[in-house]
């Protein structure tokens, strides 16, 4: 019997298949966003449980904070004057109308969550550590990302030099475990107030030289002087050769401290470079700064800093808390994780071979293949299957490509008689066995 269509319905089935035809560009991604597929998990879920490992072992207690985060705290945590704060934040305003920031950096925000959970109560240092994706209006390019992850700790409420050395040494050690040759260049930038005389110094050069500056580097003297330092503008070069040094304006309790730090540094035999020029690009630190590169002849790989730190004496207490010494560091998740696929290509394409596969024939088999499958995955075997299938030929194709020892077969047969077929996919050979006890068998035949 053939149904006529009612017209309104001809008419909209009509509309919605020439909607089809009509191609709908699919949408894309946000200009600097990435998604992340293997075989980028492989090297990502490594630095994790290293990370994360190491983190616990050194006693730093897990923290994350949200993505977003009132604009005025990275304002006045990284400082107005700053690249990050100037360019490269993502801020809007919420229909709510608070003006909010997808975090650029997590040390204002965990300083934040210091002050907010009143954890200057708990028995100091306050040692935490995160992981979780920051957000830059930065240039696109290998190794610059608009949303990136970092790891990092921060040690509050505690000015020894020992930890300077310690947030140093756990980033290197990172690095190191994940099989990363790397170097910390490291330097003091002193006290605000020593600071200060320096940068007078340093204004007074540079005022000297003007007309050498390019544009970006005379608004950089106008604005924040000691940028200047990491200018990357060829001429400069010679310049800053020339120019006053920041260890020579060092008070004499920010030279000593950098002195402990150093030899902390050589006890833990943590390979390090002194680096006269190294300001760093947030205005939060005092003291101890450094930053971690990788160690290669290629200058393409070495040029970006896989991790950066330091000291911030001043951030609680510009954040409105009492004055509360801290220090602590990020690595650069994306960017160890192009190193590392650099120098270890394989471990992305290697798979763990099944020892078991299920397989099956007809509804009735299906859902026992289901229940099975559960078993044998929470008696902690590597099963693999595909429920889907049909085919009894192309499921033991899979069994094969899985590398699976043995495959499980149910029929419609044996759901009826409560069994199941044990095949050994090397000799072809099959034994019927008591469904009720399959885990068994597996385990048995598995030597476990
Ligand atoms: P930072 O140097 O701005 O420091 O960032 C740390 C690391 O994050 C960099 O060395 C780099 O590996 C990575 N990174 C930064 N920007 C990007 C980007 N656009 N794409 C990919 N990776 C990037 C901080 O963020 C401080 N909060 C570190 C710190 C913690 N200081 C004290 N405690």
């Amino acid at each position: 019997m053939t149904m006529k269509k009612p017209a309104a319905a001809a008419k909209k089935t009509d509309a919605a298949s020439s909607a089809a035809k009509r191609k709908v560009a699919p949408p894309t991604l946000v200009r600097g966003m990435r998604d992340l597929l293997n075989p980028e998990w492989a090297y990502r879920d490594k630095m994790y449980d290293i990370a994360r490992k190491i983190s616990m072992d050194y006693e730093y207690d897990r923290i994350e904070t949200p993505v977003m985060e009132e604009t005025a705290l990275f304002v006045r945590g990284i400082g107005k004057m700053t690249d990050i704060v100037e360019k490269e934040m993502y801020s809007f305003e919420t229909v709510g109308g608070e003006k909010v920031t997808l975090r650029p950096e997590a040390t204002a925000p965990v300083s934040r969550a210091y002050l907010q959970h009143g954890m200057l109560n708990r028995p100091q240092p306050v040692k935490l550590w995160y992981w979780g994706p920051m957000y830059r209006h930065d240039r696109p390019q290998s190794g610059r990302y608009r949303q990136f992850t970092q790891f990092g700790c921060e040690c509050i409420g505690d000015s020894a030099a020992v930890l300077d050395a310690q947030q140093a040494f756990i980033a290197w050690k990172v690095l190191d475990l994940l099989g990363i040759e790397s170097v910390v260049h490291i330097n003091s930038i002193g006290t605000p107030e020593s600071r200060a005389n320096y940068k007078n110094a340093l204004v007074a050069y540079f005022r000297t030289k003007k007309h050498k500056l390019s544009e970006d580097d005379k608004k950089r003297l106008a604005k924040n002087p000691m940028r200047l330092l990491d200018s990357k503008d060829p001429g400069m070069d010679e310049l800053k050769a020339e120019a006053p040094q920041i260890v020579d304006w060092l008070d004499e309790a920010s030279k000593a401290h950098f002195m402990q730090v150093l030899e902390y540094l050589d006890e833990m035999g943590v390979p390090y470079q002194l680096d006269p020029y190294l300001v760093r690009g947030l205005d939060y630190y005092t003291k101890t700064v450094f930053e971690i590169f990788a160690v290669s002849e290629d200058p393409e790989v070495s040029k970006l800093a896989l991790g950066g730190g330091g000291r911030y004496d001043g951030l609680i207490e510009q954040l409105g808390g009492n004055p509360t010494p801290a220090c602590g560091f990020s690595l650069g998740v994306d960017r160890v994780i192009n190193r590392l696929r650099e120098i270890d290509p394989e471990l992305g394409s290697k798979t763990e071979p099944r020892e078991v596969y299920v397989a099956q024939l007809g509804d009735q088999g299906r859902k026992k293949a289901f229940a099975i499958f559960e078993q044998l995955r929470a008696a902690g075997i590597r099963a693999s299957g595909a429920l889907s299938k049909d085919a009894i030929k192309a499921q033991m194709e899979l069994a094969n490509k899985r590398g699976a020892k043995w495959a499980i077969i149910i029929g419609q047969k044996e759901v009826l008689d409560g069994t199941v077929i044990i095949r050994d996919m090397d000799s072809g050979t099959q034994e019927t066995v008591d469904a009720k006890k399959i885990v068994h068998e597996i385990q048995r035949k598995l030597g476990v």
